[in-house]
């Protein structure tokens, strides 16, 4: 088949928070000569960030409660020691600017009646500092004034080219290991191109669909992990994956919609069926860490009880004002909560490891930046202090346009013989299913082996168990390369981002934060010691290590 080949200066793949706050920057003050290309899989609105609710961590100046030594202690303490002390106070510190930037681009964060700031609470803050908009619609919101920018600001939107319902598939790496691009794939038309670019910048996000149950969209299926690790990119910390505490749970149904930790940091409480208020040993209640508190749900799941969240505690008025989202989901769900508890059980929800980078979002390939849910800073280390992801995805973008601005984007035509052979491979063939299996029920059974074996609780038994089935699945798809449709590239990804999960899990033989091995001689999370704090580890590079 013929295909197109096209040039940019910089190519972003994806078009959530990290992807378009990126973008409009470069626009902003990059010298882009050739142009910037947004590449999103969906529409240009799809993504995790668009449901983020509880909202984003600013450290402000005039919240006088709060400080950056603070904020950085909760983080560290959160992650149980394995942040990087340096990126955590690099964020922090850069946390003012980035809120003020965002107003900037026409994000309207909630304000009180004497028009200040209203700072809510999350798990595992020690302060009031988390913004939000449209009480609990703060990825939307940001979400929709980025999206309005890169569309209605001519300066902007005249730089950048974009392409929805493409995915990208491979990287294009030259004999030398340097990024010089990659291949997309136009899920509609079926079409491949091969894309050139002196830069180019994964922001596809986290990996949440690998699970069963997860708040997270049908997006976020690991591909921009997949593309890393097929390229050899250095990946670090997949053993931890954070499951939120709190999702809805609905009988006969697996959708998972998030009912925000701000509910329970605006007062409501975790009862049980039989009205027992199970947090309240804990020094934090209801407001421990989000591995904590999942775990605590979990076992609670585990012996036959059912778990709720009692709002009662809010105030119904207070509740519709503050939370009109999860008021009208739970209300089409036939739970009115002004008299009915919600029903919750945890859920993947983010995925703290990835893309080994920088703040400045340099990976270990040259050429090729990752930012957002897709890289890992060692911001979160082993559980991630609630609202600091959208922060990471702005400050860690905005790091970035100042790096590669830096640098020369004129984009030089260096193609060499390897990447012609790989683009090569996709003119040969329109793709297949070689083994016509059934993709779906191919997903289904990935998501479930992950939840059951994989999930919050995992033991050396369960993990191997996970493996050996994922293998057998990998037999049976037999598609490692060319795909003919979206499902099939998304399968490809999610098989090779869950053994990433499961060797990462099996090498850490202790518990710590989210990771929680039954089989473990060690809890090192409740016996984090001040002086290993902020230390981030030098492990084994979780790529390296595929069975
Ligand atoms: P995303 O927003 O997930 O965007 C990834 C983009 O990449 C999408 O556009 C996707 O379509 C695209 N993409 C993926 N693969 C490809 C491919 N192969 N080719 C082309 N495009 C591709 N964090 C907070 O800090 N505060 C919160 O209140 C909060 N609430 C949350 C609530 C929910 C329900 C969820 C799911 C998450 C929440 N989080 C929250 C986490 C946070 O939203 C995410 O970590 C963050 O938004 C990630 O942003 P991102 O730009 O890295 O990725
Ligand atoms: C929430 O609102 O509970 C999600 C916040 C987050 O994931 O940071």
């Amino acid at each position: 088949m013929p295909m197109k080949h096209s040039t940019y200066s910089v190519i972003i793949v994806g078009s959530g928070i990290a992807g378009l706050y990126a973008a409009i920057k470069l626009a902003q003050t990059a010298k882009v000569p050739d142009g910037i290309l947004l590449l999103t899989k969906s529409n240009l609105s799809e993504c995790n960030s668009r449901y983020a609710q509880g909202g984003i961590v600013g450290v402000l100046d005039e919240n006088k409660q709060d400080s950056i030594s603070l904020h950085v202690a909760d983080t560290i303490k959160a992650g149980c020691g394995l942040s990087d002390f340096n990126v955590v106070k690099f964020i922090s510190e850069n946390s003012q600017h980035a809120i003020k930037d965002l107003m900037a681009c026409g994000v309207n964060f909630d304000k009180n009646e004497q028009n200040q700031l209203n700072f809510t609470l999350e798990g595992a803050h020690s302060v009031r500092r988390i913004l939000h908009v449209g009480g609990d619609a703060t990825g939307f919101g940001i979400e929709k004034a980025l999206v309005d920018k890169i569309k209605n600001d001519k300066a902007i939107s005249s730089n950048i080219t974009i392409y929805e319902q493409t995915l990208a598939v491979e990287l294009l790496l030259d004999a030398h290991d340097n990024c010089r691009g990659l291949i997309s794939f136009n899920a509609a038309t079926k079409e491949y191109e091969a894309l050139y670019a002196p830069v180019t910048v994964l922001a596809t996000g986290g990996t949440g669909q690998i699970y069963k149950y997860t708040t997270n969209p049908s997006v976020t299926t690991g591909d921009g992990l997949a593309l890393a690790i097929k390229a050899h990119a250095n990946i670090k910390d997949m053993e931890f994956i954070q499951f939120h505490p709190t999702a809805l749970s609905l009988e006969n149904s697996d959708a998972r919609f998030l009912i925000s930790e701000s509910v329970r940091g605006e007062g409501a409480k975790l009862i049980n069926q039989n009205g027992e208020y199970f947090m309240q040993n804990h020094p934090q209640k209801d407001l421990a860490p989000r591995d904590v508190v999942a775990r605590e749900i979990y076992s609670q799941i585990s012996r036959g009880n059912k778990v709720f969240l009692d709002a009662s505690f809010i105030g119904v008025d207070k509740f519709k004002k503050r939370f009109p989202n999860i008021y009208k989901t739970c209300l089409e769900n036939n739970i009115d909560i002004t008299k009915d508890f919600i029903p919750v059980s945890p859920a993947a929800h983010y995925c703290m490891g990835g893309i080994k980078t920088e703040v400045n979002g340099k990976t270990s390939i040259k050429n090729l930046y990752a930012v957002g849910e897709a890289a890992c800073t060692s911001l979160h280390g082993a559980n991630r202090l609630a609202s600091n992801s959208l922060l990471e995805c702005v400050v860690c973008a905005y790091e970035l346009v100042n790096t590669i601005s830096k640098q020369d984007l004129q984009s030089s035509k260096i193609i060499d013989e390897t990447v012609l052979n790989t683009i090569k491979k996709y003119t040969e063939t329109d793709g297949c299913n070689a083994n016509n299996c059934n993709v779906s029920e191919l997903k289904a059974k990935l998501k479930n082996i992950m939840w059951n074996n994989v999930g919050i609780i995992r033991t050396e038994d369960s993990l191997l168990t996970a493996l050996s089935e994922i293998n057998k699945i990998d037999e049976i798809f037999d598609n490692k390369n060319m795909c003919s449709s979206l499902e099939e590239y998304e399968l490809r990804n999610m098989l090779l981002v869950a053994k990433c999960i499961i060797n990462a899990a099996i090498n850490r033989k202790d518990s710590i934060g989210a990771h929680y091995r039954a089989d473990s001689v060690k809890n090192i999370s409740e016996n984090i010691q001040t002086d290993s704090i902020g230390k981030s580890e030098d492990r084994a590079d979780d790529s390296k290590i595929i069975a």
